[in-house]
């Protein structure tokens, strides 16, 4: 019996570890340094229809306890990904999430029906929580309205697993989940980067030409914790804990606070070899501890 195995909607995964979107490329870059099919999933950087260029640099800051990334939904554009990525990751059997944004209701449908034929593709991570584009990402998940529109119209287009990715950035945080699921989505997400920014002091301008980017790493794991608790607490479908995991310990607690699995994100910036690492010394952790069933851990905070 394999104790990590768990279940994400219709998606079954071998372990809870998965790398977020954004920080592991399309996953082909890391095949030198891990074997990517061990992974739970990889979610892709996020895919939009045409390709992207990005926003200007600078767009990362590191800061004393994560970074600030505004890099404006840079990729290669689905057309791209289906034709240079996806047979690689097929060869090595990864199990792959799409993850994707546009500017409005009928792109995000699009991106999708292009990619529901396709092998090798087990889910969709709608994008409706991205700081740093103007119109795309957090206009779609900041709204009650909105996120149930997209998210509906999602549903319809996909008989694959449908997880929406939340943002933090917002005080009712349950309203949102509530009208995600509403709208069909099998699995939520939570959460994306915090709304951050730094200055220089000498030159007196934003140290990210946008000013506002979105902050990650060890810093906004307690914020996301804290987010995916009241998420527990408003609605009833397997939970994606995400922010600031730097080891084990930081993505048992999310799974303790109710997490069915986790992304490993600025931690593979560090040591690429993190999401790895995570699942052996989990499965330590659960020999020691004698508990022969991820299951039997999920949700149990006393
Ligand atoms: C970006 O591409 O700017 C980051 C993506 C995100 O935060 O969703």
């Amino acid at each position: 019996m394999n104790k990590l195995e768990v279940k994400i909607g219709s998606l079954t995964l071998k372990n809870p570890v998965m790398t977020a979107s954004g920080t592991f490329g399309y996953g082909d870059e890391y095949i030198s340094l891990l074997d990517i099919s061990k992974l739970g999933a990889i979610v892709t950087k996020t895919l939009t229809m045409e390709p992207r260029a990005g926003n200007p640099a600078p767009r990362i800051w590191e800061l004393p306890y994560g970074m600030l990334n505004s890099i404006g939904l840079a990729n290669i554009g689905v057309h791209r990904f289906i034709s240079e990525k996806l047979p690689i990751l097929r060869d090595y059997e990864a199990t792959v999430i799409a993850n994707i944004a546009s500017a409005d209701v009928a792109g995000y449908t699009e991106v999708i029906k292009i990619l529901e034929n396709e092998k090798g593709i087990s889910a969709y991570e709608l994008n409706v929580s991205c700081p740093n584009v103007e119109k795309e990402g957090m206009a779609f998940g900041a709204d009650v309205e909105t996120l149930l529109e997209v998210t509906r119209r999602c549903r319809e287009a996909a008989d694959k697993c449908l997880i929406v990715k939340l943002t933090p950035n917002v005080y009712d945080i349950g309203s949102l989940a509530q009208a995600a699921v509403e709208g069909g989505a099998d699995a939520l997400t939570v959460a994306n980067t915090v709304l951050g920014m730094a200055v220089d002091i000498e030159s007196r301008k934003p140290r990210i030409p946008s000013a506002l980017a979105g902050y990650s790493g060890p810093g906004i794991k307690p914020v996301n914790l804290a987010k995916l608790y009241q998420v527990r607490k408003a609605v009833d479908v397997p939970l994606i804990g995400c922010g600031g995991i730097m080891n084990y310990r930081d993505a048992l607690e999310y799974m303790i606070t109710g997490a069915a699995a986790v992304q490993i994100g600025s931690g593979t910036y560090k040591n690429p070899r993190l999401a790895v690492e995570v699942i052996d010394d989990m499965e330590r952790y659960l020999n020691e501890k004698g508990i022969d069933d991820i299951d039997n851990l999920i949700g149990t905070m006393k």
